[in-house]
């Protein structure tokens, strides 16, 4: 996965000014710095719930580059293409509230993917075993904590197969032991070689389970290296002032 001189302009205002990024398969990149400083917006442009105004995103083999022109239909399906290997969660959970937990995982398959039902349902229930849900299979949404509706919402991305997860926040609405139930789930996919990008205020996560730690200050990447060196020794100041801020 690729992102070269991602560019986001909103109301005039440069948002994100040229984030570059290239991530190998299977790491762990945590994705940290103060709040509006673009961390959701490049996420959003990785899948093009955002359209970057110019740079290249490329994803498992499809590439869309920009160049400032208006959004194409051809675009379009490239990105529709781009999307399909992609899961996303969210801070909010999102899960259809009027649907069971196996049916809001089977639900894609089945509509988008046209996967027989049988199939689907088994590789649902398979996934919900992964994250700890077995027995919530045919629970709505509502009656279950925060940590285990985002552990479904992780299932329900998971269904689709893709090649790379972005969570924007996944813990930032859960007390910290229901926290830590999304974040083992993390751990194991990334043991299983799962390539995932995690926006998060979680330091203590972004320090142990991550590969790499990029700090994003002002729509720029400011510095992005392995956690035991950016934690320790920030080279900028900027990186400095706010992990003191928030250690
Ligand atoms: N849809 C939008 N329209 C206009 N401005 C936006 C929009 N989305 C985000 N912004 C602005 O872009 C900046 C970066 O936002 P965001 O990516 O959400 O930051 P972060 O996730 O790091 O808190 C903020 O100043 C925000 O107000
Ligand atoms: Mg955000």
């Amino acid at each position: 996965m690729r992102a070269d001189q991602v560019r986001k302009i909103f109301d005039g205002y440069a948002v994100l000014r040229g984030i570059s990024l290239d991530v190998a398969r299977g790491e762990l990149i945590s994705i940290i710095g103060p709040s509006g400083c673009g961390k959701s917006t490049f996420l959003r442009c990785l899948n093009f719930l955002e359209i970057p105004d110019s740079g290249t995103v490329d994803i498992a083999g499809v590439t869309i580059t920009r160049t400032g022109g208006r959004w194409t239909r051809q675009e379009e399906d490239a990105a529709h293409r781009l999307r399909a290997h992609v899961g996303m969660v969210f801070q909010s959970f999102n899960l259809f509230p009027h649907r069971t937990v196996l049916d809001n995982v089977m639900l894609a398959p089945v509509r988008v993917k046209r996967m027989p039902a049988d199939e689907a349902r088994a590789e649902a229930l398979a996934l919900l075993d992964k994250v700890g849900l077995s027995a919530m299979a045919t629970r709505y949404p509502d009656t279950l904590s925060g940590g285990q509706q985002q552990r479904a919402a992780i299932a329900r991305a998971l269904a689709m197969r893709p090649d790379v997860m972005l969570y924007d926040e996944p813990t930032s609405a859960l007390d910290p032991e229901l926290a830590e139930e999304v974040l083992s789930v993390m751990r194991t996919l990334d043991n299983e070689g799962m390539t995932q990008l995690v926006v998060t205020h979680d330091m203590r996560f972004a320090r142990a389970a991550s590969d790499r730690v990029v700090f994003m200050d002002g729509g720029e990447i400011v510095e992005a290296d392995d956690p035991d060196r950016l934690f320790v020794a920030p080279e900028d100041p900027r990186t400095r002032r706010f992990l003191r801020s928030v250690l």
